[in-house]
């Protein structure tokens, strides 16, 4: 019998597959540092047995563990752990005493930036902090201060400053082709907390939610955190495809502007079947706009939300990506009759966002500066985009981009067997590389890498770019 089994004993019901299931307790278990670098782990049918699942569970479950960089297989050898943790995570779910039955669950469910850290990463999809006008925050920081500091010491409106609130609304109006005002903004912390938010408020456990297959990780805990039963639903080349055999869904979260992580943007055409299908289920749509703002060679299409005669969809933006992330300001642009009722949970969770820095961010967007930012960096981002899509045709051909047009990385496509062989290299030398297995809930139907370009200068783009051509050769 295994001695990995205890690491079993106390999992809750849950309605994720079983491969899931097996990959999740796994993965902490690396991360927590319970299984030690070089550890080996059963074999997959020993495993199985002991669990009393299928072989081909076990093998899936491995299989991603491999392709994350967490596991190494070898024939005849066995699986061995390839991750050492430096710094063991102080709160591994199997320790954790006293948590309920949805806590526990939360606990095991796993943050949305689970990825082994090395050295020189394409892994990071974050913008590029040096860019960021750092002197003209902190003029404007001070200024505030200043002029209105004991306004910004009180509490403030759960729904969000009006100053950034009418800020906001007019930038959406004309720049992403949402229709609102500004009584239809909520401000947020993050995006997290409108997918947690809007999850919360708008089903009950056991409801069934559509996410896209390959999707946000983030969404999906999000998601399973509210007890739903997440249903991935297939992405093509048209953006998620909602025809086809699917349970009825309550909520349906999508990324039309640019679908992460395969990065396609939803044609009209499907925009407006999405749109009629939540109709005939009665059921609500979350768009996460998290990039849209960063697209390079053509105009984007309005938001979703822009098309939505119904009320049926809720926006949700960010500017973790167009500003910085630990700034911890985003939105939900919502259909007028569902304000008030969030407001109160807004407000009973965790009372509202920080006052100063929204007074800071509408300052900095009235007076037009977020527009020159947004320019400035996407043109930097525009030309490290060219210059990655031309090394990888110089150093990488094996490599297929599979939709470049947009964003902060870009999904490419490796041949058949390949993600799993040159992942487990990469991160033994020191190449940080996020798989495209990893945004599956089911089997994965493309192999491949997300690769992050806009933090990266150019010279650390040529850098990985020639590095990732060698390993290829091996
Ligand atoms: C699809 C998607 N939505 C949302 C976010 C994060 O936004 P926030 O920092 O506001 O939670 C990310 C971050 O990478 C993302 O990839």
């Amino acid at each position: 019998m295994s001695t990995l089994l205890t690491l079993f004993a106390n999992q809750q019901p849950t309605s994720l597959p079983l491969h899931e299931q097996l990959v999740r307790t796994l993965r902490s278990a690396i991360l927590a540092g319970h299984l030690p670098m070089h550890s080996r782990l059963p074999a997959s049918r020993t495993l199985a047995a002991d669990l009393a699942v299928s072989r081909s569970t076990v093998e899936l479950a491995y299989g991603r563990l491999e392709a994350e960089g967490y596991l190494t297989r070898k024939a005849g050898a066995g699986s061995f752990v390839a991750l050492a943790v430096t710094t063991p995570s102080p709160r591994p779910a199997q320790s954790i005493a006293g948590l309920s039955r949805r806590g526990l669950a939360v606990a095991a469910s796993g943050a949305c930036h689970d990825i082994p850290q090395v050295g020189l990463s394409f892994a990071s999809s974050q913008p590029d902090p040096r860019l960021f006008p750092h002197s003209l925050w902190g003029r404007l920081m001070q200024q505030q201060w200043r002029q209105q500091g004991e306004r910004w010491m009180n509490y403030g409106d759960p729904q969000g400053l009006p100053e950034l609130r009418a800020a906001i609304s007019s930038y959406l109006v004309q720049s992403r082709g949402v229709v609102c005002d500004p009584d239809q903004i909520l401000i947020l912390t993050s995006s997290q907390q409108g997918i947690l938010l809007a999850t919360q408020l708008l089903i009950d456990a056991g409801d069934t939610v559509w996410v896209e297959e390959p999707g946000y990780p983030g969404a999906r805990t999000a998601m399973e955190s509210a007890g739903a039963i997440v249903h991935p639903v297939p992405v093509d080349d048209q953006g998620l495809n909602p025809l086809g055999n699917h349970p009825r869904p309550r909520l349906i979260y999508t990324t039309p502007a640019h679908q992460y992580p395969l990065g396609v943007a939803m044609s009209l055409s499907r925009r407006i079947a999405l749109l009629h299908e939540a109709q005939q289920h009665g059921a609500w749509i979350l768009e996460d706009d998290y990039d849209g703002e960063y697209q390079y060679d053509a105009r984007p299409l309005p938001a979703l939300q822009g098309l939505d005669s119904q009320g049926r969809v809720i926006y949700v933006g960010t500017f973790s990506k167009v500003l910085f992330g630990s700034l911890r300001l985003a939105y939900l642009v919502l259909p007028t009759p569902l304000m008030a009722g969030f407001c109160r949970a807004r407000a009973a969770f965790d009372g509202h966002s920080n006052q100063l820095q929204q007074a800071v961010t509408a300052d900095f967007i009235r007076s037009g500066h977020f527009a020159t930012h947004l320019r400035q960096s996407r043109q930097i981002y525009h030309s490290r985009r060219d210059l990655l899509l031309t090394e990888l045709g110089h150093h990488c051909p094996q490599l297929t981009p599979i939709h470049s047009g947009a964003g902060l990385q870009c999904a490419v496509g490796v041949p058949t067997g390949g993600e799993v062989r040159w992942t487990s290299i990469a991160n033994g030398q020191g190449i940080g590389l996020r798989p495209l297995s990893q945004f599956y809930l089911g089997p994965a139907t493309h192999e491949g890498w997300l690769l992050g370009f806009a933090s990266l200068d150019n010279q650390t783009v040529r850098q990985l770019c020639h590095r990732l051509g060698s390993l290829l050769k091996t």
